[in-house]
């Protein structure tokens, strides 16, 4: 009996190790600088949004989970200057300021940054 149970906690221990470590990897980082040209990069709270929004889905299926994917769409035309700013950011940031709810920043200096 002590032997099974010491196996099903050694079990839990290695999938949960796995759980973790997955993750962690797959969700990026907290926090990212997007790149904002002329007017200066774009501290992101990401892991705040991911918490909050639940789905990956509102911002990625525009453009994919992995590093400078909208740089590297924008200099292949694949995404406008400005798109994922007006079409995501700011509009998301809008209609929850309409609902009356938590809303993120809406002028430019509270989001870009020198
Ligand atoms: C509110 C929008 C938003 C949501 C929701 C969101 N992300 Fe992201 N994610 C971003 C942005 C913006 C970037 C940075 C893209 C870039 O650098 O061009 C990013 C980048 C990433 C990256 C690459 C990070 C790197 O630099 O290596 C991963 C991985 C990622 N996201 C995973 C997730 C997962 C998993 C979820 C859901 C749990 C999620 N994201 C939800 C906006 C979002
Ligand atoms: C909610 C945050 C947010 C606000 C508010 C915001 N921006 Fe941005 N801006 C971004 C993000 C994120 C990007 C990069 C993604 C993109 O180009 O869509 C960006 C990109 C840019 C770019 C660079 C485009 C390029 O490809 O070089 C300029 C210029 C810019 N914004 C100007 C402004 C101006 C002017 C305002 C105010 C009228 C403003 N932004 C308000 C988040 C914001
Ligand atoms: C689908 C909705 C949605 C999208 C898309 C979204 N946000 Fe937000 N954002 C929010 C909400 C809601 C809050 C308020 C969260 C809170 O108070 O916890 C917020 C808060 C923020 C904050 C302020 C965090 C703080 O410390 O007060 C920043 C900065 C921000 N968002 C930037 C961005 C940028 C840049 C993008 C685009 C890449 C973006 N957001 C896309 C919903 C969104």
């Amino acid at each position: 009996m002590k032997r099974i149970l010491l196996g099903i906690a050694l079990l839990m221990a290695v999938v949960g190790a796995f759980t973790a470590t997955g993750t962690a990897a797959n969700r990026g980082p907290a926090e990212i600088d997007i790149f904002g040209g002329s007017r200066g990069k774009v501290p992101f709270p990401h892991a705040r949004h991911q918490d909050r929004l639940g789905d990956c889905n509102v911002c990625h299926s525009v453009f994919p989970q992995e590093t400078d994917a909208i740089q590297t769409m924008k200099a292949s035309g694949a995404l406008t200057s400005k798109q994922v700013m007006n079409a995501q950011c700011i509009k998301c940031h809008k209609a929850e300021k309409r609902a009356g709810k938590p809303f993120g920043p809406l002028t430019c200096n509270t989001c870009h940054v020198r």
